[in-house]
C-alpha cells in the first residue's frame, strides 16, 4: 500500500449563496463507498490523541465541519504523512488498515466522520504492533502491495 496514492484529500462541491454555504456529501458519489455509519467528534482539548487504532475492514472519510484538526497516518511498514483538516468543503479518505491519530484538535473543532461500516468493535485494531504483525502478514499473503 502507497499511503501517498491510497490517502487523499477529497473536495466536495459546494452550493454557496447570499443565504450562506451548503457542501454536498453523496455516498459512493463524493467518496468512494457507501455511507453505513456518522459518527462526530467534539469538545477534545488540544492535547488529546484519538483513534489510535486500524481497522480491518471499515473505510472513512473525516471530514472537519467547522474548527481544525490533524490526523496522522501509518501503514505499519515505516511510512507516515500528517493531512490537516481545516476546510468543511474537504474531507480525508482513509482506507482499511491504516493506523490514525487525530490530534491538535482546535476548541471549535467538530470532526465528522464517514464509515463504510456499522461499528464492530471485532475490527479494530487498538495495538500498533500487533497492526504491524498483520501488515506484514498481510504484505506475505499477497493481500498488501508494495
Ligand atoms: P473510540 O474508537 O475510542 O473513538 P475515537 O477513535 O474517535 O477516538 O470510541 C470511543 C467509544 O465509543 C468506545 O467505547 C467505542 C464507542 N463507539 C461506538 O460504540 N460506536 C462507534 O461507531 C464508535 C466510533 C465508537
Amino acid at each position: 500500500m502507497n499511503l501517498k496514492t491510497s490517502v487523499h484529500m477529497l473536495e466536495f462541491p459546494q452550493h454557496g449563496d447570499e443565504r450562506g454555504h451548503l457542501v454536498i456529501v453523496e455516498g459512493a458519489q463524493d467518496i468512494p463507498f457507501d455511507i453505513k455509519r456518522i459518527f462526530y467528534i467534539y469538545g477534545s482539548d488540544a492535547c488529546v490523541v484519538r483513534g489510535q487504532h486500524a481497522n480491518l475492514r471499515s473505510e472513512f472519510v473525516l471530514i472537519n465541519v467547522a474548527g481544525k484538526s490533524k490526523v496522522r497516518v501509518k501503514d505499519g511498514l515505516g511510512n507516515e504523512a500528517v493531512f490537516s483538516l481545516n476546510r468543511p468543503h474537504t474531507g480525508i479518505y482513509l482506507p482499511r488498515m491504516v493506523w490514525k491519530d487525530m490530534y491538535d484538535f482546535s476548541a471549535d473543532s467538530v470532526l465528522l466522520v464517514l464509515a463504510s461500516e456499522h461499528y464492530d468493535p471485532d475490527e479494530y485494531i487498538r495495538d500498533y504492533d500487533h497492526f504491524e504483525k498483520i501488515v506484514a502478514e498481510k504484505v506475505k499473503a499477497g493481500e498488501i502491495q508494495l
